[in-house]
């Protein structure tokens, strides 16, 4: 997590934020979590919208920012309209607020499908994420990125930027060699150290279990670097498209208890925010049904 007097640097250098005043409120840490995984399909979307939303419902400010620029997923899986949006806030016509999708705790910044203008244009995609978040980061507890698919350098560099990386990986040996590639380059590049995996659609423990140890085994023994353990999300015998409705749904399904459970561990382990504010939240009470 980034320290405040981190914080403090990055506010100094940012000219948006030097013209209002700040209160205590706006020193509250914000830890940023990227949901990663090299691979295109292996659940980062559905994962990351599932996470800020539990995260939102037990009462913390949660910002999902979506940097899948131009194949953005977050808002289809939702069923909100699309609108490319994005195009105007970074044609400085719209501000952050104006393209904000604002659901109690719960905000989602989408990106762009297709949009031929974000497509020619030179920006620095990953430059433009940081300096939302530099701005707004101050307004929320959590802020999660819905990293794309591939190694581009301005996945690496989101990846890199955040305090923790969730790296979807399933028993796929595609998925499995993606992620390593992927935990490799963040390494080589940005010497980041520490990634958290969460190993999705599998379908026995066993094979969870493999998946784990290979992939730990091989970023120990050819990285030097250890991986912790996140948990696992079981492939569920449904539909692509049925899978997100049953996956995002108010049900108490085996997933969900399951996820919740998963995000309750690390949130403890981690000492985030979520550790220091659960009582009394809705998570204890999931806690409680899975125990
Ligand atoms: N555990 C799972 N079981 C079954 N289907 C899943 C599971 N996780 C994700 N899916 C489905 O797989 C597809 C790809 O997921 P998505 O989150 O869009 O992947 P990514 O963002 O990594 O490209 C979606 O249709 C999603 O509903
Ligand atoms: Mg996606």
């Amino acid at each position: 997590m980034h320290k405040t007097s981190e914080w403090l640097l990055s506010f100094s250098s940012n000219q948006k934020l030097n013209s209002r005043s700040l209160s205590l409120e706006d020193f509250r840490p914000c830890t940023k979590i990227s949901i990663t995984g090299g691979k295109g399909g292996v659940g980062k979307t559905s994962i990351s919208l599932k996470a800020a939303q539990e995260l939102a419902k037990s009462g913390h400010r949660t910002l999902l920012i979506d940097c899948d620029s131009n194949l953005s997923n977050t808002a289809i899986k939702l069923g909100l309209p699309l609108d490319n949006k994005f195009e105007k806030l970074l044609s400085a016509e719209a501000s952050f607020e104006d393209v904000l999708i604002q659901q109690g705790n719960f905000h989602l910044l989408p990106a762009c499908n297709g949009s031929i203008s974000l497509f020619e244009s030179k920006l620095n995609f990953a430059e433009i994420i940081i300096d939302i978040i530099n701005s707004h980061e101050h307004e929320y507890d959590y802020i999660l990125l819905d990293c794309p698919a591939g190694v581009s350098r301005e996945a690496l560099t989101l990846n890199a930027f955040c305090d923790y990386r969730w790296v979807v990986v399933t028993p796929d040996k595609s998925s499995i060699t993606d992620s390593y590639s992927l935990i490799k380059l963040l390494h080589n590049r940005f010497g980041t150290k520490e990634n958290h995996l969460i190993v999705n659609m599998f379908q026995t423990e066993k094979q969870m279990q493999k998946v784990v140890s290979t992939l730990g085994q091989t970023i120990e023994n050819f990285i030097g670097i250890k991986t912790s353990f996140l948990g696992g999300v079981k492939k569920a015998e449904i539909s692509a498209d049925g899978f997100d409705t049953f996956f995002l749904s108010e049900t108490n399904n085996e997933w969900q208890k399951n996820f919740v459970k998963l995000l309750y561990e690390f949130t403890e382990k981690n000492g985030g925010p979520m550790a220091a504010r659960l009582q009394g939240t809705s998570l204890m009470a999931h806690e409680h049904d899975v125990h």
